[in-house]
């Protein structure tokens, strides 16, 4: 599998060019299909410049509630308490989004309630919750996608201001691999997954094909470079967006860490191809391995999921989000064991509890 990244330039939706059979995409096809968000820390002259990377580990870091709440429970012992005995000052320098107080409304209706996390360098989080309580509308403001009524996302100890955009002085580059597949309907397996590379890389075609074909192989599917969206299942849809996710250009160094964020990758596949994407998503992390025994290139991740299986192979650190609000985080094997209502509840799928449908 191809291991260094891809540096793309554009910021949302990248428009196909003249290069290649792209061209034939008709225009209003388009229908938000980019994962791969870039921005860029730019020097005096223009270029881009390698971030200044100060890495603290952070998966050993102890998960906290930055929420204020003092009823919100973590570990099941109040947070008070919590940083009553055990906090410490805290070191940021590895924090690389940063979501502060984020209110979020459509219409009249309050989707998101102030809520406030961190994604430090190195993790792997599961952000997990009853169905419309508001994971999708969170992930796409941490990637720029959705801009908050209210508080502030920082990336990398930056405010964003507004929507993600091509002067974003970060040095960070945030992939979203969206819930539905989002592929182009006129375009082939081999196009849509080559996507990336076709439009921002001097990789020659041949070279394009044999990364898509590598690609499919690690979501587990063969022999469907030429097929349309629209010949494939549901469940191939969403492992081809996967492939489209993590196809880097081989040619280059990495320069800049990156986050994928996963909206429910593994949802409607059968147990198995669950289980080769949740691997997959493992071994794309750099504390991950590929099959040659490699580093993967993903600094961190976040996999918004309902799926057990993909709580227990593909994260490290869990966020509870219900009705607007981050109700418990923990530690993925903090989850089955929790005494809070709404944890179990959840993890039961019991209809007695304080969830309602
Ligand atoms: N662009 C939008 N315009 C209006 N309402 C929206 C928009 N996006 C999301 N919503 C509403 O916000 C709420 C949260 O949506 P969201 O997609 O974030 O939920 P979710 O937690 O991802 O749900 P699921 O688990 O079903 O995917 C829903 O009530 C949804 O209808
Ligand atoms: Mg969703």
């Amino acid at each position: 599998m191809a291991k260094s990244m891809v540096s793309t330039s554009s910021g949302l939706a990248p428009l196909p060019t003249s290069r290649n059979s792209l061209s034939s995409l008709k225009s209003g096809q388009l229908a938000f299909p980019s994962h791969r968000i870039c921005s860029k820390r730019l020097n005096s002259t223009g270029r881009c410049e390698p971030p200044v990377r100060k890495i603290v580990c952070a998966c050993t870091a102890p998960p906290r509630n930055w929420n204020d709440g003092s009823a919100i429970q973590f570990n099941d012992t109040p947070v008070s308490e919590v940083e009553h005995l055990s906090r410490e000052p805290e070191d940021d320098s590895d924090v690389l989004i940063e979501c502060r107080n984020v209110h979020k409304s459509f219409g009249e209706k309050q989707i998101l309630k102030g809520i406030s996390f961190k994604i430090r360098h190195g993790e792997a989080v599961g952000i997990i919750g009853p169905s419309g309580t508001g994971k999708s509308t969170v992930l796409k403001i941490m990637a720029g996608l959705l801009a908050p009524d209210e508080g502030e996302v920082r990336i990398r100890g930056r405010k964003r201001h507004g929507l993600i955009s091509d002067e974003e002085i970060s040095g960070l580059r945030i992939g979203l691999v969206f819930q539905s597949a989002a592929l182009f309907d006129s375009l082939t397996v081999r196009e849509n997954v080559g996507f990336p590379l076709y439009e921002h890389s001097n990789m020659p075609e041949d070279q394009i094909a044999e990364l898509v074909t590598e690609n499919l192989a690690a979501v587990g599917l063969k022999g469907v470079e030429d097929r349309l969206p629209s010949e494939l299942s549901g469940g191939m849809k969403k492992r081809v967006a996967l492939a489209r996710s993590i196809i880097l250009d081989n040619s280059k160094e990495a320069v800049e860490p990156e986050v994928l964020l996963y909206d429910e990758p593994t949802a409607g596949l059968d147990p198995i191809a669950s289980t080769v994407v949740e691997d997959l998503i493992r071994s794309v992390h750099l504390k991950g391995k590929d099959a040659l025994g490699k580093p993967g290139n993903i600094t961190s991740y976040v996999v918004v999921t309902h799926q057990h299986s993909t709580i227990r192979r593909a994260v490290d650190r869990l966020i509870f989000l219900y009705e607007g609000q981050i109700v418990w985080q923990g530690m993925t094997h903090e989850f089955a064991t929790s005494s809070n209502p709404i944890v179990r509840q959840f993890a039961s799928g019991s209809l007695d509890g304080p969830i309602k449908y």
